[in-house]
């Protein structure tokens, strides 16, 4: 199926990673915060960095749209009830929907919970059409760091923490070695996904078991230090110390870091991936393949860089 995506403005690179790595494609059309992919495969309900994902229906040029909008048939997509919905588009949603009213068979309009939600989405004189089949509503700052019972200064905020989870391809079973209070785990559990969490520090596991068990998620949980972690785990999504605020034990960071990647490389199998997020002037050398790095503004004296890493 051809999806039409509507990305949240934060970070188009990350969003874009995002819905390709769900999606399981290289390459997709991108137009600002408009995205065109084919899948037949895409687990579109787990986005982060998405608004709405929409069945494609057509984009043609602004100037077209009323004749487009005539011929179409729109009854293959109508259930029971419907409305439009328009962005920056010329000619206003009622407009559009008394044209689709003239065209559809015992027609009723539902402005709140219509089940045939048309999206039009103007841009630099296109319009996008899709028929909607999910939006986002999942909210991410009722799981902030200071709302979970085991608070941590340093924790990612959740629709970030959700994002990397997702940009590893995980299907399985996923390790998060420096795992702190817990913010990628409880991502990664609401989504289903088998966790497994170490750190060097009891306090922030003690924490991270707080948390979980809030939100009412299963995790394995361990003290061990991240360079000897050996677990089977198809994808490892991490957040590893990264300045003053976070403990780092006595050891210089980038020597970490390098240690951390060679054991990350032997226990994870081929074609697997690991997403950490590293501070933006730290230079890494390991095997893994590099497929992306995206800078992510934290604020203005912190930005960090999300490694996409492949075996
Ligand atoms: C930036 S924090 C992780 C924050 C986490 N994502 C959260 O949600 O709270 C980094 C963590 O790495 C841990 N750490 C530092 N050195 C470590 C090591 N050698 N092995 C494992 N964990 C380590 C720290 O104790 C800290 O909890």
């Amino acid at each position: 199926m051809k999806y039409l995506i509507f990305l949240s403005g934060e970070n188009l690179e990350l969003a874009k990673e995002e819905v390709l790595a769900l999606a399981g494609k290289k390459k997709c059309k991108q137009h600002n915060n408009i995205i065109i992919v084919d899948s037949e495969d895409f687990n579109y309900k787990r986005l982060a960095y998405a608004h709405k994902v929409c069945q494609h229906i057509f984009t043609c040029k602004g100037i077209h749209l009323k004749k487009v909008i005539i011929r179409n048939d729109w009854q293959k997509y109508y259930q029971k009830n419907f409305a439009v919905n328009t962005y920056k588009t010329k000619l206003t949603g009622l407009e559009l929907a008394n044209i689709m009213w003239n065209k559809l068979k015992n027609p009723k309009v539902d402005l709140l919970y219509a089940k045939t939600k048309f999206e039009f989405f103007e841009i630099e004189n296109k319009v996008y059409c899709g028929l909607q089949l999910w939006e986002n509503v999942e909210d991410f700052n009722f799981r902030k760091a200071h709302n979970r019972p085991g608070f941590s200064p340093v924790s990612l905020h959740p629709k970030l923490a959700r994002t990397l989870v997702n940009l590893s391809r995980v299907k399985n079973k996923m390790l998060d070695p420096f795992c702190g209070t817990g913010g990628i785990l409880i991502e990664a559990g609401l989504m289903k996904i088998k966790t497994i969490g170490t750190d060097i520090d009891k306090e922030m596991l003690k924490k991270a078991k707080k948390n979980l068990n809030y939100f009412k998620l299963n995790c394995l949980l361990e003290q061990k230090d991240a360079r000897e972690v050996n677990y089977k785990v198809d994808a490892i999504v991490t957040d590893p110390p990264y300045g003053k605020s976070s403990s780092l034990k006595n050891t210089e960071m980038k020597k970490l870091i390098m240690d951390f990647l060679k054991n990350a490389y032997k226990i994870l199998p081929k074609k697997s991936y690991l997403i950490m997020m590293l501070p933006n002037n730290l230079k890494i050398k390991s095997k893994f393949k590099i497929k992306n790095k995206i800078d992510f503004f934290i604020h203005k004296s912190l930005t960090r860089t999300i490694y996409i890493m492949l075996k």
